[in-house]
């Protein structure tokens, strides 16, 4: 049935050919009664159904259902701002809420032009912060005419690589450095003037570039270009915050303080609430965000309240804690693929945001890497591919598996792969 009904209906396909019924955490159910592991995990850093979090949204829906936050606010809401702003790593942070992690990107690097009073926004190739722009583009009122995004105003880089550098260095503090010289050297040197530089934009770890996780020193010279060209360095936690990595924000690990975070997806537990963390001296007044709400869904009552209880939950059970050990076992698991089937080539990442790098007659192969994810998803296991080649099966379960949750995608894992490999090597 879906066979037919996605290019008739939809025109794309979806990642995976079932209808879902029902999760809890890492567990997925579909209509036909099909269990899998969801290691495809994108939009909730606790997985399905958390009871915490299904009571909380139970409790307030009986209250109020969307009273916007750029009218009045109600006490969750001013609860959930508190508490976002003792988490982030940015120093007396002010708070802003979007709906989506696309909404909440495109708001950072607005008020880091708005800031700055200037254009230009370096991202990195490889880079996903979302969909939006076109929409502020085709509304030129006073005010968001100045923050309206050209193409013409953004420039890139290469991101660091640590197993397949684009800039041809053999390790990852090299690859790291020569990324940083070509910022310094042809970015800042020749495409752009360092004084229209408004911001860098970056990921703690490219999770669609394909499990990227450069080294600290790459982020401390981002932070050092940031501050010797009065640029602002803004991270997109979207992917990589609340307990994904094993901190509560990815870029916790290279011990560099952004002036702008962007929060999205694992925040709410699954329901659409996203947020950006910015430096309180940087804007005096924001006069695109109403009452702490950047548009009528932003902040949403039941979203707040699942944020709520989702850092409650993450609190109480020691998930960020929990995402670091099972990401241990997960990678000790992994490294022994790698040393076991020649098609893989690399296992990398941290915590619950893992994935290995698929090849075949030694370079990238997406027709291997797309045929295990269909292996792994008829054994069982939900992953998708991601990466320049889309070789690199990513593994992103919720930080709520279990050490036994673990072990069995490592068992399906393995069948898959042996079952793959065989294939190939007929
Ligand atoms: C790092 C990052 N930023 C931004 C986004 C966009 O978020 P959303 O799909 O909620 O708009 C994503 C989505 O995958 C993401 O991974």
């Amino acid at each position: 049935m879906l066979d037919d009904f996605y290019p008739r209906v939809f025109r794309c396909p979806p990642s995976f050919p079932v209808i879902v019924e029902r999760g809890f955490k890492a567990e997925v159910w579909t209509r036909d009664g099909r269990r899998f592991l969801d290691f495809s995990g994108a939009a909730t850093s606790l997985g399905q159904a958390h009871p915490k979090v299904v009571s909380r949204v139970k409790e307030g829906v009986e209250k109020l259902t969307g009273f916007s936050g750029l009218l009045a606010p109600n006490e969750p809401f001013l609860k959930l701002g508190e508490e976002l702003r003792s988490l982030v790593p940015v120093e007396n942070a002010s708070i802003a809420y979007a709906t989506t992690g696309s909404e909440a990107s495109d708001f950072a690097i607005q008020l880091a032009k708005f800031a700055t009073g200037r254009q230009v926004i370096l991202s990195f190739y490889g880079a996903y912060h979302g969909l939006t722009g076109y929409a502020l583009q085709s509304s030129p009122t006073e005010g968001m005419r100045r923050v309206a995004p050209r193409t013409s105003e953004a420039v890139y880089a290469p991101y660091p690589n640590c197993f397949r550098c684009l800039l041809k260095a053999d390790d990852c503090e090299e690859c790291s450095q020569a990324v940083l010289g070509f910022i310094e050297e042809e970015v800042l040197g020749r495409a752009v003037e360092p004084e229209d530089l408004a911001g860098i934009i970056v990921e703690p770890l490219q999770s669609h570039g394909g499990i990227l996780f450069p080294s600290s020193s790459f982020f401390r010279g981002l932070r050092e270009i940031t501050e010797s060209t009065g640029a602002l360095l803004i991270v997109d936690e979207v992917y990589t915050g609340f307990g994904r990595t094993g901190k509560w924000f990815g870029i916790e690990h290279h011990g560099v303080e952004p002036d702008i975070v962007v929060m999205g997806k694992g925040i709410a537990g699954g329901l659409p609430l996203a947020a950006v963390a910015f430096r309180g001296d940087l804007v005096e007044e924001w006069y695109l965000c109403s009452g702490g709400s950047l548009g009528t869904y932003a902040g949403h009552y039941l979203g707040v309240l699942a944020a709520l209880a989702t850092i409650e939950a993450i609190r109480e059970e020691n998930l960020v804690e929990n995402a670091l050990k099972r990401g241990e076992e997960l990678m000790k698991g992994l490294r022994e693929f790698v040393s076991r089937y020649d098609h893989v080539a690399d296992a990398r990442g941290i915590g619950c945001v893992q994935g290995i790098e698929i090849i075949e007659d030694g370079g990238p192969s997406k027709k291997l890497a797309s045929e295990l994810k269909d292996v792994l998803f008829r054994n069982g296991l939900l992953a998708i591919t991601v990466g320049r080649h889309n070789n690199v099966i990513k593994l992103t379960p919720p930080i709520t598996i279990t050490a036994e949750q673990v072990e069995e995608a490592l068992s399906i894992i393995e069948k898959s792969l042996e079952e793959v490999s065989r294939r190939a090597e007929r």
